[in-house]
C-alpha cells in the first residue's frame, strides 16, 4: 500500500528555500521527483522519526490557485497518507491564502501547513511555482528549519507515496486515504471569523453603506477574490462589483499579481477616473500583501505601517494598545517615531516575515511590517493583505477622516519619511555579487568619505541577533548613513527565480511642514546618486536606471 519511490536522478542540489520557501519555474517543479523530493525533505526535517515522525499529526494544505496548484496538492495528499499523517485539512478547490493558512494552523492546532504559492510572481506553465512550510505557530519556517530541510533534500534518495486515484478537491466534507482523514474545508470561514473579532464590522458596514463612500478592491485574479467578496461584499455590504478581478485564475489573467502602482493598473485607473473613489486597495497572488490608496493619494507601505500603529487603538482588537512593533531593516524609520511616541519598543529585523514570529510568540510585538507591501499583527503569523484593508477602513470610520487627511496629519505630527526602492532586475548574478562583495570589503573605510554631494556618516552590514532565541543572522544588507540623516540600503533579493535582483532603498526624514508634499524621487535624488556612486551600480551591472521604482 505504501510504495517507496526511489529518486532516479541524483537528489536535487538546487532546493535551498529562500526568504519565503522554494520558488522555481513550473518546468523545474514538474521534473520527475522534484516536488516529491522537497516535500519528503520537509516531512523528514520537521517531523523526524525521533519525534514520532508524521504519524497521527494534522497538516493543512492549500495554495493560491496558480497553475500546477491542483496537481501538486494531489501529489502531497498521497505522500502525506503514505507518511502516516492522521488528518489533512485542505481548502476547498485547493485554495487558501497565506494568512488564512496561518489562521487555520493556529485554530486547528495543526502541526504545520504546506502552502503552494510563489506570492506575487506570475503564474502559468512558463511562470513560477513555489512551496513553503509553516510551523505549528502558523508562521514561516525559521532559518534553522529551512536549513534542515535543505540538508534533507541533499541526503534523501527515496520518498513515500501511495498508488491511488485523485481525491475530489471540490466536494466539501470528509474522505479517507489509507489511514488518513481528509477534510475539505471552506477556505474563507475561519479567517473571516477572526477578522470579525478584530474590527468593528457594524461601523465599517455603515461606512460602506454611505452613498458617498465608494471603494474598490483589486484581487488581481488571485486568491483574495473569494475572501474579499465574502468579507467586503457579503458580510460588510459593499456594493457588488466593489471587488474587481475577483475570480482566481491559474495565470492571474496573464498579469503580475503584485499590488503596486505599476501592476495594479486597473485599480489606479479607477482611483483616478471620472468618479474618483474614496478608497482603493489591492492584494497579491497569495493574499499577504496590500496596496492602500486614498482619494488622489498613494500610501507608501512604510507610512501605512506607521499610521496603523499610531491609530491602532481605534480598532476593537487593539484597544488595549500595542506591546511593541517591528519593521524589516530596509523599511523606513517612520514606525520608530510612532513607537517612541507611544513609549513601546520598536525592533529592526532582517527582511522576511519569519523574523517577526519569535517576537510575536514571546509577546514582544503586536504589529509589524515591511516596505514591500506587507503589514500584519499577532492575530496570525504571516502578513495579511485584507487585514490591512479592514484596519484602514476601521480607522477611517472612527476618525471620520478620509485616508488622505489621515496621512497628511500623520506627517505634520511626526514629519515625513520620504522613501523609495529601486529594483535592478535580472542582473547577471556574477556582476551583482561582485558589486556587493566589493561594497562589503570596503565598508570599514566609508565613514567620513564624501559621496556625490553628501558625506558618509557611517556604514555597516546589517546583522541581527534574535532577542528571543539568540539566533544570529549576518550579511542582511548594507546600510549607508549620510550626514544629512538620509540612509541608503543595498541588498540582493532572495525571492527571484531569474538571475539576481538588486534592491536599493533610500529614505530621508523631513520635518518642515512646508515640504510634506514634494516629489519623492526629487527629495531623494542626492541620496540615490551618492549610493549609486559608492556601489558603482553602473559599472558592475551595466545599468543606468532601475527597472522598477516603488
Ligand atoms: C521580498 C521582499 C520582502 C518579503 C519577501 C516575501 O523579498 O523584499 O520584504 O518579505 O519578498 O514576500 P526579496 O525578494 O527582497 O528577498
Ligand atoms: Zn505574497
Amino acid at each position: 500500500m505504501n510504495p517507496v519511490k526511489t529518486i532516479s536522478s541524483n537528489p536535487f542540489a538546487d532546493q535551498k528555500p529562500g526568504t519565503s520557501g522554494l520558488r522555481r519555474k513550473v518546468s523545474v517543479f514538474t521534473r520527475d521527483g522534484y516536488l516529491e523530493n522537497f516535500v519528503q525533505a520537509i516531512f523528514r526535517a520537521v517531523f523526524p522519526e525521533t519525534g514520532g515522525g508524521c504519524r497521527g499529526k494534522c497538516l493543512i494544505v492549500g495554495g493560491d490557485g496558480r497553475y500546477y496548484n491542483r496537481q501538486a496538492i494531489q501529489i502531497i495528499v498521497r505522500m502525506a497518507a503514505a507518511n502516516g499523517f492522521g488528518k489533512l485539512l485542505i481548502g476547498r478547490g485547493g485554495l487558501l491564502s497565506t494568512p488564512a493558512m496561518s489562521c487555520l494552523i493556529r485554530k486547528h492546532s495543526a502541526a504545520g501547513g504546506v502552502m503552494l504559492s510563489a506570492s506575487h510572481n506570475p503564474g502559468g506553465p512558463d511562470a513560477d511555482f513555489g512551496v513553503k512550510f509553516n510551523g505549528a505557530n502558523g508562521g514561516p519556517a525559521p532559518e534553522a528549519v529551512t536549513d534542515a530541510i535543505y540538508r534533507e533534500t541533499l541526503a534523501i534518495r527515496e520518498y513515500l507515496t501511495l498508488e491511488s486515484a485523485d481525491i475530489d478537491l471540490d466536494r466539501p466534507g470528509l474522505t479517507y486515504l489509507g489511514g488518513m482523514e481528509i477534510e475539505m474545508i471552506d477556505p474563507v470561514a475561519d479567517y473571516a471569523a477572526l477578522l470579525v473579532e478584530l474590527f468593528d464590522f457594524d461601523k465599517i458596514s455603515q461606512l460602506l453603506a454611505n452613498r458617498r463612500f465608494h471603494m474598490c478592491f483589486d484581487a488581481m485574479h488571485a486568491i483574495t477574490g473569494p475572501y474579499a467578496i465574502e468579507i467586503l461584499e457579503r458580510q460588510l455590504g459593499a456594493e457588488p462589483g466593489t471587488v474587481i478581478n475577483g475570480v482566481p485564475d491559474e495565470c492571474f489573467g496573464g498579469g503580475h499579481p503584485d499590488p503596486n502602482l505599476a501592476h495594479a493598473r486597473e485599480l489606479v485607473e479607477r482611483m483616478n477616473g471620472d468618479a474618483p473613489l474614496a478608497f482603493g486597495a489591492a492584494s497579491d497572488g497569495d493574499g499577504d500583501r496590500n496596496l492602500i490608496m486614498g482619494s488622489g493619494c498613494y500610501i507608501n507601505p512604510c507610512d501605512s505601517l506607521a499610521i496603523l500603529a499610531a491609530n491602532a487603538r481605534l480598532a476593537p482588537g487593539y484597544r488595549e494598545g500595542l506591546a511593541g512593533v517591528a519593521r524589516s531593516m530596509p523599511t523606513s524609520r517612520a514606525l520608530d517615531r510612532v513607537a517612541r511616541n507611544l513609549g513601546i519598543p520598536c525592533y529592526e529585523t532582517p527582511t522576511g516575515w519569519k523574523f517577526f514570529g519569535n517576537l510575536m510568540d514571546a509577546g514582544r510585538i503586536t504589529i509589524c511590517g515591511e516596505e514591500s507591501f506587507g503589514t500584519g499583527s499577532n492575530h496570525v503569523r504571516e502578513k495579511d493583505g485584507l487585514w490591512a484593508v479592514l484596519f484602514w477602513l476601521n480607522i477611517i470610520v472612527e476618525s471620520r477622516k478620509p485616508a488622505r487627511s489621515i496621512v497628511r496629519e500623520h506627517w505634520l505630527r511626526y514629519g515625513r519619511d520620504y522613501f523609495t526602492r529601486h529594483d535592478y532586475e535580472e542582473l547577471d548574478a556574477g556582476g551583482a555579487g561582485e558589486m556587493m562583495g566589493r561594497l562589503r570589503e570596503g565598508i570599514g573605510g566609508l565613514a567620513g568619505r564624501g559621496a556625490g554631494e553628501l558625506q558618509i556618516a557611517g556604514a555597516d552590514d546589517f546583522a541581527y541577533t534574535d532577542p528571543v532565541d539568540g539566533s544570529h543572522s549576518e550579511g542582511q544588507g548594507i546600510r549607508i548613513f549620510f550626514s544629512d540623516d538620509s540612509r541608503a540600503v543595498f541588498r540582493l533579493s532572495g525571492t527571484g527565480t531569474a538571475n539576481a535582483t538588486l534592491r536599493l532603498y533610500c529614505e530621508k526624514h523631513e520635518s518642515d511642514p512646508a515640504r510634506m508634499e514634494f516629489d519623492t524621487q526629487r527629495m531623494l535624488a542626492r541620496t540615490l546618486a551618492a549610493a549609486g556612486e559608492i556601489a558603482g551600480i553602473a559599472e558592475f551591472t551595466g545599468r543606468t536606471a532601475p527597472d522598477v521604482i516603488t
